[in-house]
Order: structure tokens, then sequence, then C-alpha cells
């Protein structure tokens, strides 16, 4: 079967076991000590930038290590080196392309204490979250190398030539991509960005988020020491202009970004404006995902899925569950149960096996969700609240909570952090929280809990979204059996961790020889 290519994801770790998570911490406290570095780096050369001190965001008076941001030399560098390493990359057999990629797999296994030490540290990931971005970045390797060896063979797809001539269609990469990654998978997002571009047969600049420059950069040295050339992959870490200077070039020919609506808009002006090559952009973006939950449901399943779906990474998944439509039946047992066990979520430093929540990234991260707590007081009714203790005040920690509203229409747009917002809906109006669904303008996930089939069909049938999950949660897709990625407001596809996600990233050529 071409879409199940001989490949496994990568195991789990049994984090019920003491001895296990004994070893792990252990690990990850060593690779903790040291400070970190994240530079430009093009052509396997550091270039000089301008110095930032990176924070850890469980407490801000803790260092993680120190960034050099670039500025216009290290990106004009960057595309010039790039731009003449590409077409040599492009050419280069793809079963080597995705040999260095499952190399790179395995060094990322290799360094997985230091690669989770990262992840909490300067993305403030508990143990589990962290355990599982750098699984998912690992499947991303193995399986964009699996894609690609199945669907970029030089020769191409053998199709019909009905005068005698021989057709060939082969998949080929664009060029230069630039990948733009975001803070809340530094590690998974990043990686998938960039294997899946490297794999088409592109040579790429990596512009990682400002917050977490230092564990792309560890990527990109594992990357590099699998064998992909410091030309074919850059690293440029920064913020401020760095994006829009990179995709303004005429000497890009793609851009993948996961991020924000508004960074996304921002981009498709600048390719517009540019007057270069017309190029695709890939991008997710946003989501207000709601899961819609009937009678019929389990309300204890209920429960488990909504509290892992709209808590854990803090929030922070562009996945996760935001609007609980409950229907009237089932809604005071549901919070009942939620509020309980909202009651025994521990909101603490991420490095601690008993911390169920951890930080979100930074201030302004913070302060724009107690705003809308805030907001939400007025024009709501909190239903429950986790404890934040009280030794915490040093990092950027926000404790879960649990909001009524009347209206989804209250809600403008994605709040991204642990903030979950219910609805009540009467048996007879599912229509509506359809209607909402349709004119909201997000299509990321959609959570269903029904036992009638019927009515989830229904539902599957009308809802415009990347992903829909039914009687289960709604967030961390698995690489080669959830593509992920949404519609409309949400992103552009095509899925990552897709049977066709590589084909956005190349361009196909026809070849008709006459024999
Ligand atoms: N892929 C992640 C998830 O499924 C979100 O980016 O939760």
């Amino acid at each position: 079967d071409l879409y199940r290519p001989e490949r496994q994801n990568s195991a789990g770790s049994d984090l019920s076991d003491p001895l296990t998570v004994g070893r792990l911490m252990a690990d990850v406290a060593g690779a903790m000590a040291h400070e970190r570095l994240a530079v430009p780096l093009i052509d396997g050369k550091e270039l000089e930038g301008a110095m930032r001190l990176v924070i850890d965001p469980s407490d801000s008076r803790r260092l993680v290590g120190r960034v050099f941001e670039a500025g216009e030399a290290a990106a004009e560098r960057a595309l010039s080196v790039v731009a003449a390493a590409a077409p040599g990359w492009d050419r280069t057999d793809v079963a080597e392309r995705a040999a260095m990629l499952e190399r790179a797999a395995e060094l990322y296994q290799a360094h997985t204490a230091e690669l989770l030490a990262l992840c909490i540290r300067e993305a403030g990931k508990t143990i589990p979250d962290a355990l599982a971005e750098v699984r998912e970045s690992v499947d991303f390797l193995r399986y964009y190398a699996a894609r690609a060896k199945a669907d970029f063979a030089s020769e191409g797809l053998d199709l019909p030539g009905p005068t005698g001539e021989i057709n060939r269609l082969r998949l080929r990469g664009r060029g230069v991509f630039v990948c733009i990654s975001p803070w809340n998978f530094p590690l998974a997002i990043f990686t998938g960005q960039v294997a899946a571009a490297l794999a088409a047969g592109n040579a790429v600049i990596a512009k990682p988020a400002p917050q977490t420059p230092l564990i792309a950069a560890l990527a990109v040295r594992l990357l590099h020491e699998a064998g992909i050339g410091g030309d074919v992959l850059a690293l440029l870490p920064g913020g401020g202009d760095l994006g829009a200077r990179l995709v303004s070039d005429a000497r890009i020919a793609g851009v993948a970004f996961t991020g924000s609506n508004e960074t996304a808009w921002a981009i498709q002006k600048r390719l517009a404006d540019r007057h270069g090559p017309i190029v695709p952009l890939i991008a997710e973006t946003g989501g207000l995902n709601a899961m819609i939950v009937d009678s019929s449901a389990l309300a204890e399943q209920v429960t488990r899925d909504a509290l892992v779906s709209a808590f854990s990474c803090a929030g922070q998944r562009c996945s996760a569950l935001r609007l609980l439509f409950l229907q009237d039946d089932i809604a005071d047992r549901v919070l009942t149960m939620l509020a309980g066990a909202m009651r025994e979520l521990a909101v603490g430093d991420p490095a601690l096996p008993s911390s169920d929540i951890g930080p979100v990234i930074d201030q302004e991260a913070l302060s724009r969700l107690e705003r809308h707590a805030l907001r939400m007081a007025r024009e709501g009714r909190l239903l429950s609240e986790t404890r934040l203790p009280g030794d915490l005040a040093d990092g950027f920690f926000f404790a879960p909570r649990l909001v009524e509203i009347s209206d989804p229409r209250r809600l403008d747009g994605e709040v991204f952090g642990p903030i979950l917002h219910v609805v009540r809906y009467p048996a007879s109006g599912l229509a509506d929280v359809l209607s909402w669904l349709s004119t909201c303008g997000y299509g990321l996930t959609l959570g269903i809990h029904s036992r009638i089939e019927a009515t989830v069909r229904f539902i599957v049938d009308r809802a415009r979204v990347g992903n829909v999950y039914v009687n289960r949660g709604m967030i961390g897709a698995v690489v080669g059996s959830q593509p992920f990625g949404g519609e409309g407001l949400s992103g552009t596809g095509p899925k990552s961790g897709g049977p066709r996600t590589l084909y956005r990233f190349a361009t196909e050529r026809a070849v008709s020889v006459n024999i």
C-alpha cells in the first residue's frame, strides 16, 4: 500500500514506571546543566548578530542561553549561499536525501535528554508534552524520508504515451524554502517544516520563533551532523523584520509558515508585492476549536478528553479545545466532573513529574490571557479555576479556567492558553451550533462526543474543519495516521504528516521523449 510505507512511529515511555521516570529525570537534569547558544549558521560558519538572553518561562530569573540574532548581512548571505546550493541538493539522489533524514532521526533519539531539557526549559513543556514533542519530530523525519523515497524517484511516474512517446511526471524541489516556525512546538513543527522541504529537494533557510532559538540551533546541529550540508540548511535566529526581509526576496521559491493569522496575511502581502516568481505559501494558523457533546455521550469520557484537549501544553496548541458545546441534558454532569478534575490539576515547574500544567511562553502571552480572563469575568460565569501555587510568581503561569458564556459569538478570535469556554445548547439547537461553526471562519479541529451514529455523520458531513475527532481527545495528531492542518482562517494545507504533504513543497515536471 502506497500510503503505508515500511516505517513505524517511535516508541513511547512508560511514565507510570518510577524507574523510567527516575532515569529520565537524571538524564534531563544532566543536560540542563550548561548554557546554550544559537547563532546565525550559514555554510557551517557562525555569523555575528545582536545578542539577547533567552530566559526560562517557568522562572524568568533563570537563564537558558543566549541568542545572536541575524541582521541584514546574515540574511543576505544565507539567501545567496542557500540559493546556490539548491540545484545540487535537488539533483542529489532521493535515497541519499532520505538516508540523511533517517540518520537525523537516530541522532535526535540519541540526544533525547538534551532535546527534552530544552523543550522544558526554553518552551516550558511538561515532561509528557516534551516527550511527545521529541517523538513527533523523530516521526516527521522518518515519515518524510519514506514519502520522498516513495514519490520522488528520479524517473518519476510513468504515464501513457498513446502515440509511442515516453511520458514521465517527476516531482522536483522548487528551490529555496523559507521555514518560519512557532514557539509552541519549537522542535516538532520546526523539524516537520524543515524535513518536508529538504525531503522534497529544496534547500532551506530556517527562521525559528524568537522565543525558542536554542532548541532550533540544536536541531540544526543534528541535521548537519546527519550529512545535510551547511549550505543546504541555514539557520537564521531572530525576530523583528527578519521574516519580512526573507519572504520579500525574489530568490526564494516557497514559504512554510506556522503561526498567527496576522503574520500569515503579512507574508501573503509581501509575496504578492515582490514581483518575483509566484511561489507557494504553506500556512498553518489559528483555530477556534469546538467540541460538541450531545446527551448520549459518556460524561466521564468527555471530562477526560476535554481536560486533556483544553489544558495540555497549557492550552498553547493550535489544535486545543477552546469551546465546549454541551447539550442541556448532560451539561451539569460534565461541568461538575470537569470542575472536580480541574481542582486536581497541578500547575508548577514543568521539570517536575508532578506538574500537569507548565507556564505560558512569555509575559505578553500571560498579559493577553489575564486581559481575556477579566473580560470573561464580566461577560461570562467563572465555573472553576485551578489553584495557582504562590511560589510561581517569577514564572509566566496562568491557572486553567472554565468559563460559561451564553453565546459563542462573544469570542472574537483565538485565545491561546488554558481557558476553556462552555456554551449550553438545547436538544433542538445543533443546527445553531453548526451554523456558528461555519461562520466563525476557522477550520482546524473539531471534537464530537455522541453515541448516535446519525448525529456524528450529520456533523462530520457539514463541518468544514481539517481534523475531526469522534469520542476521543482532539489534540496530538499522529504523524502518518492523522495528517494535521486546517481550512479557512486556519490554514492553506497541505496537512503535515500526510501522504501528500511533500507535493506542495515540490514542483511537477512532465518529460515527454519521442523514441
Ligand atoms: N499537531 C498538534 C496537535 O495535533 C498541534 O500543532 O495537537
